[in-house]
């Protein structure tokens, strides 16, 4: 088992005595699964808790141990965890089936609301993720350019597919991470994000640009912002040279606003990937938007066109267990006030816990815009306000990215002894279920993560 350094730390000491139960699952795991687990980003040292249930905003690892959530399900769970009318939706249709191997009533339904709600979505395909939905974007943009290439932006997360296995945390030069094909990593350009003038010069200097693909709110879900006008000089730039504008809406759509960031900053992308919320939590993601190059999966227009279509094919595509969960939970977004209400929970938390950092002289700052907010650790030592501290202007030092890994353990290591699980020590991701009394409790274990941080010299500059 991996064991942080160095190992006398008392964070440490009060993890491993407050989970025994997480610690013996993963000796058992580290038998059969790499690194005994199932995602990377839940690679914890000396070992990830397991979660025996969940409910509204909070989790239970086995040990007993109450933890309010800030993964929401890694941002699938816009309700919360198990909310009523969607949980009885999809108990109802896994008492009818779970895979027909035909099409059905809820899948048409499903879509409709897709279209109703996103406004690119003039048509829609389902896929079982969003790493499937960002993957099939790809592909329908180089069909439908008869071009080779994809721009992405560095450190823009787009799933774990070929074309985005580098350049998010790391193989930054664009070299291809290991079982990636160098040809394949060729194809794909990796830009600054915010540099329109790069973005510009690329599609001037190079015809055979399909795709441009990006976080619309940025890296992370606004980790690294997107600047002011960015999006609308992409779709500008993207329009003048034929290039098929992606927004990555897997976790910013139905979140950002009940149209995505799309429906928020009036920017219209020809792609959108959609996964996480669009389903309800359970497995699901879906590639939306302009009729003409959707319809490249269309057998009759394909034939019309005299054009080989688009091969599509995926067991649980559209699965109806995950249909009727996301029916029911665009249903609810589209009553309206659920992303308004997790919205505004995730800015009393940014307040709360900024305060905090002001009352114990801790040079961070949290930030971050809609339902999502960011810890920023400032690895550089700068003289940092928590109370006025923005990320504007400060893109390079957020791209530099925390180098001080102990520290990042560390911290999320405390915050889950003190009774929250963040994401990854990173940030927090809010839904509509958290109130004031978990943002008090979580101000409360931040507080104290911070305090045991200091205990342990570790917020020394
Ligand atoms: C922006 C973005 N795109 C794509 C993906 C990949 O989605 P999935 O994990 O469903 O494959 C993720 C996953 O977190 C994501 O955050």
């Amino acid at each position: 088992m991996p064991v942080l350094s160095p190992t006398n730390s008392p964070i440490v000491a009060a993890y491993v005595a407050k989970t025994p139960g997480s610690a013996a699952l993963h000796a058992r795991a580290s038998e059969v699964l790499p690194s005994g687990i199932a995602h990377d980003s839940r690679h914890t040292d000396p070992y990830p808790i397991y979660t025996a249930r969940a409910a509204g905003a909070r989790k239970w690892d086995v040990d007993g141990n109450m933890l309010v959530d800030f993964y929401g399900g890694h941002g699938s769970h816009l309700l919360g965890h198990c909310p009523p009318q969607v949980m009885a939706a999809a108990q109802a249709q896994l008492m009818q089936g779970t895979q027909f191997g035909s099409c059905h009533a809820l899948e048409v339904e499903w879509a409709g609301l897709v279209q109703s709600l996103v406004p690119c979505a003039e048509r829609v395909r389902f896929t079982s993720s969003g790493t499937e939905a960002t993957h099939m974007a790809l592909r329908l943009a180089r069909a439908f350019t008869g071009r080779r290439k994809v721009v992405r932006f560095l450190r823009h997360f787009h799933g774990w597919h070929d074309h985005m296995a580098f350049g998010v945390d790391n193989h930054f030069d664009g070299t291809a991470s290991p079982g990636v094909l160098p040809e394949l990593a060729a194809e794909v350009v990796l830009l600054p994000p915010n540099d329109i003038a790069a973005v510009t010069r690329c599609f001037e200097g190079d015809d055979d640009i399909a795709a441009l693909i990006l976080e619309p709110t940025g890296a992370s879900t606004g980790m690294i912002p997107t600047a002011p006008g960015f999006l609308a000089a992409l779709r500008a730039a993207c329009t003048a040279h034929g290039v098929v504008l992606i927004f990555d809406e897997v976790v910013t759509g139905f979140r950002v606003s009940p149209g995505g960031a799309q429906g928020e900053a009036g920017v219209m992308p020809d792609l959108c990937t959609l996964a996480k919320i669009l389903a309800g939590g359970l497995p699901g993601g879906a590639v939306a938007g302009r009729r003409n190059i959707v319809d490249w999966l269309d057998f009759e227009v394909s034939a019309e066109k005299s054009r080989e279509k688009i091969k599509h094919q995926g067991t649980y595509n559209a699965n109806p267990v995950s249909a009727a969960a996301g029916i029911e939970t665009l249903r609810l977004i589209q009553a309206g006030g659920v992303c308004e209400r997790a919205t505004a929970a995730a800015q009393a938390m940014k307040c709360a816990f900024n305060q905090v950092l002001a009352e114990e002289g801790v040079p961070w700052a949290v930030y971050g815009e809609h339902s999502v907010i960011h810890f920023f650790t400032n690895p550089q030592g700068l003289a940092v306000d928590p109370m006025s501290w923005t990320p504007d202007g400060q893109q390079d030092v957020l791209m530099a990215g925390e180098p001080r890994t102990g520290l990042m353990k560390k911290l999320y290591l405390a915050l889950l002894v003190a009774g929250m699980d963040p994401k990854g020590a990173r940030g927090a991701i809010l839904s509509a279920a958290h109130g004031e009394a978990e943002i008090g409790e979580a101000t409360e274990s931040w507080r104290q993560a911070l305090r045991m941080l200091k205990d342990e010299g570790e917020l020394r500059h």
